[in-house]
Parts: structure tokens; sequence; C-alpha cells
């Protein structure tokens, strides 16, 4: 690793250590590796919050780190015979020069040495419900300590939730993340691009394109460009299946006259995008594709002007609801009769028909990432109301204010079903449109804008 690199990582160790206390010890495994089927297990992705902390991406590695700011790793050993069958190991050896870890054990040592370095610890940290089995091994750990108190060994007697301390960190993204964040972006914009094209250029051919077809474009274009995965499962929808939130790529076809949504970014480097943009599949919107899709753009404007420093995480979810249940109104996809005014059909949440979902969500090295959505300074501040769909109480608690550095994710959207109190022309259209906003000094910084959203640019690039 780079020494820049090296210190980045070793930067946030510290952060953790000293908000652990002097007496504090936290226990940090990345993820498990995963059956798939017989002798064949899933690609492996590292535990995001070990990765954060450690930059290190092999399977069967903890880290521990104390309250005095000494960390020590633990790996698979070096082993001749398993490198030869599952590629080399960095090796407890390596371990320090390489990754900065002041001391780096291998994982088989893991049960022996853990008890040790619990013993006259105050207080235990890990990710509470992050790991199966984690918390049991724990208490194994802390029995053999127990086991020693006649001999004069100090047992912690506090365990805290690591995510509390790690979350927080993880939310406000530093520069390098910022980095790695545009170029995963800039990778997935151009993916997007790629399979609006072919699929222009399929149907002029007269060929019989499927959902498929995009997907194997997005995933070159990813792949072309170093990302290791998706970020999350790619969803090609033809026509009416953009109506379904989680469809997947599948083999339906993409017709001539349809509207096509795709939902896809890739992941690089440990971090995620998320793009969605929803495009004729030929290259030209009809009329009635245009109104909707202008509709959703708008409001998705409105959205974006209303990320900024200071604004709440909610706000532009509200300006998007606004924009939208009035454009549902006055193309009548809500019945002006039947669901009143704005204000009356945000607040009985009539929208809900064709937008059910949020605005946003905290992007990072998880694609929906970890931040806590509500002011830490105001969780007290509890208001009861009554949801007017399902009945229920629910509690609100002040939405989280933005910082400079937080990354969200503004992707409105505008479903509609089949059904006779809507114009025909709008049946089966499901529109959204996604975009990764970096909140800036001055308000938020498009990172997903390497492809276009504006209908005509979609339009112009499409042409071939
Ligand atoms: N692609 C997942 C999401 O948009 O939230
Ligand atoms: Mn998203
Ligand atoms: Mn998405």
């Amino acid at each position: 690793m780079e020494p820049m690199t090296l210190s980045i990582y070793a930067q946030r160790r510290a952060r953790v250590a000293a908000q652990l206390g002097q007496g504090g010890i936290a226990i940090i495994p990345t993820a498990p590796e995963r059956a798939r089927n017989r002798d064949s297990e899933f690609l492996f992705r590292f535990d995001s919050y070990f990765h954060y902390l450690s930059g290190f991406g092999e399977p069967n590695a903890w880290l521990v780190i104390t309250g005095d700011g000494h960390t020590t790793l633990f790996c698979n050993p070096k082993d001749l015979e398993r490198e030869i069958w599952d590629g080399v190991r960095l090796g407890p050896d390596a371990a320090p020069s390489h990754l900065g870890v002041d001391a780096a054990f291998s994982v088989a040592e893991l049960d022996q040495q853990l008890p040790q370095l619990l013993e006259n610890k105050a207080t235990v940290w890990y990710p509470f419900a992050t790991h199966k089995g984690l918390e049991t091994r724990v208490d194994g750990w802390l029995n053999a300590v127990r086991a020693r108190v006649r001999f004069g060994a100090l047992c912690p007697q506090a365990q805290h939730d690591l995510c509390a301390i790690l979350d927080e960190m993880r939310l406000i993204k530093d520069d390098f993340e910022q980095d790695v964040m545009r170029r995963a972006a800039q990778i997935s914009a151009g993916a997007h691009i790629r399979a609006m094209q072919r699929s222009a250029a399929m149907l002029r051919a007269g060929q019989d394109v499927r959902e498929y077809h995009l997907d194997a474009e997005l995933l070159h274009e990813f792949r072309q460009h170093g990302s290791q995965y998706p970020a999350y499962s790619s969803i090609v929808a033809a026509g009416a299946n953009a109506c379904v939130l989680h469809y997947r790529a599948d083999t339906a076809p993409i017709r001539d006259g349809e509207l096509v949504l795709i939902d896809a970014g890739c992941e690089l480097d440990g971090y995620a995008s998320d793009i969605t943009r929803t495009f004729p599949a030929n290259g030209r919107f009809t009329g009635a594709q245009r109104a909707l899709y202008e509709l959703v753009l708008a409001s998705q404007d409105a959205a974006i002007a209303a990320t900024k420093p200071g604004a709440r995480f909610t706000d532009p979810h509200e300006a998007t609801v606004k924009v939208l249940t009035q454009g549902m109104l006055d193309l009548g996809l809500l019945d002006k009769d039947q669901h009143g005014t704005l204000d009356d059909a945000i607040h009985h949440r009539h929208y809900f028909a064709h937008y059910m979902h949020r605005t946003s969500h905290w992007l990072g090295m998880d694609v929906h990432d970890c931040g806590s959505y509500v002011e830490p300074t105001e969780v007290g501040q509890v208001s009861e109301r009554r949801d007017p769909l399902s009945g229920e109480t629910i509690k609100d608690r002040p939405s989280r204010i933005l910082h400079p550095g937080m990354v969200l994710t503004i992707e409105p959207g505008l479903y509609v079903r089949p059904s006779d109190r809507i114009p025909r022309e709008f049946w089966n259209i499901g529109i959204r449109i996604e975009d990764d906003a970096i909140v800036t000094a001055g308000g938020c910084e498009l990172i997903s804008r390497g492809v276009p959203v504006r209908p005509d640019e979609i339009e112009a690039l499409m042409r071939g």
C-alpha cells in the first residue's frame, strides 16, 4: 500500500481508538465466505467496516484495536499448498509493513490470543447484530478471561456496539473516498450510455433485444474499467416490468415504443455507485412517456436544489413529493375531485399509489450505506402521528442535518399500473431517475451525470 493510503487507514483506526477510551478494545471480523453450491463459493466480498479500517481484502481476517491505539491483525497464515489453490496470502509476517498494523498473527491463534487481549480491559466493542455467531465467540473469550480471575485477571464489564462509532465516521466521506466514488459513478455512467446505445442499435438492426443483452453491456463496461463487481443486482426492466421495484435483469423482450428502466451501478475498490436511467428503447420518447418523464425530472431538480448543508435529509424527499403530486393531479393520475388539493393529496399520501419509495438513501461502501437518518443532537425530540394509509402510530424524530461529505442518492420515480381511472396512454409506464450527490459547502455535486438525464440529450446519444 502507498504510504499515503496507509496513513488514511491508520488515521481511521486512531479515531476509533480515541473513542474506545483507555480501557476499551474493539473486535472487527471481515465477512465470512459463503458456499454457493458444492465446492463453489460466492465471490468473496469483505466486510465494509473491516475494510474501512484496514484496506485488507482477504477472507478469514480480524482486526483488534485497543484504546491505546494499538492494532492487531489476525489473518490466514502463509501456506504454499493452499496458495496454489486459492491464491497468494499476505501472511502475518508481511502484514505490519504492508498494512501499517502494529502486530499480526495467524488466525489460527485467535482463540488463544483474544482472551489475553481482553484481559484487564474495561469495555469490549464489536459490531452488534452484524456477524452471525460473533456474540457467542466473544462470550467464549470472556469466559476464558473469567477463568483467570483468581489469578488477578480483570474481565471487561461492558459491551458496546461498535457500529455507533463506525457508522458516524463512514457517514462523512473523506477526500480519498469521494475520489473513489466519483470514479465509480463515472464508470457506471458510461455503462448506462453503452446500454442505451445498444438498445437503439439492436432495434434499428431489427434484432431481438432482451433485458439480458443490456445487462451484459453494463457488466462489460464495469469490468472493462476495473470495477470488481456490480454494487447490487442490476435492474433492467422493459416496459411494464419497470413498475416492479425490485425487478432484476431477466429475459423479457425490449420492444420498440416501450421504455426501459435500468438501475445499475458498479462497485469500485469497495465503494458503490447507484444510478437509474429510464429511456425509450428505440431512442425516441412518445408524448405520454415524455410528459411523465419531464415530471419526474422536474421533481428531481427540486430535490437537488434542496440538497445542501443545513437542510434536512428529508427535505429533498418533501420537495420531490410536492412536484410529483402536483403533476399527478395535473396529468390525471390522481383525480382532483376525489383527491382534492395538493395539500390534501400529500397529507393523505394519495401520491403513494404512484410513488411508494423514499427519494434518498446514504451511499458509500454499502449501497444503502450506514449512518443514522435521525439528527443525533435531537434524537430525544419525538412527535407522534398516525399514518394516513396504515393507521399505525409513527414516532417521528428530527431528520438528519446534511453536512459536506455526506453522500446520498436522489431518486424520484413514478409508476403507473393499469386502472380505469387513469388515461390509458400512461398505463404500465415506470420511470425512475437516480443520481448520486456529494453534499458540498454550497449545495451538492452530482457525480453520476456522466450519463445525461434530459430527454433531448438521451435521444441525441441514442441516435447513433
Ligand atoms: N439500487 C438500489 C436503490 O436504488 O436503492
Ligand atoms: Mn438507490
Ligand atoms: Mn438504484
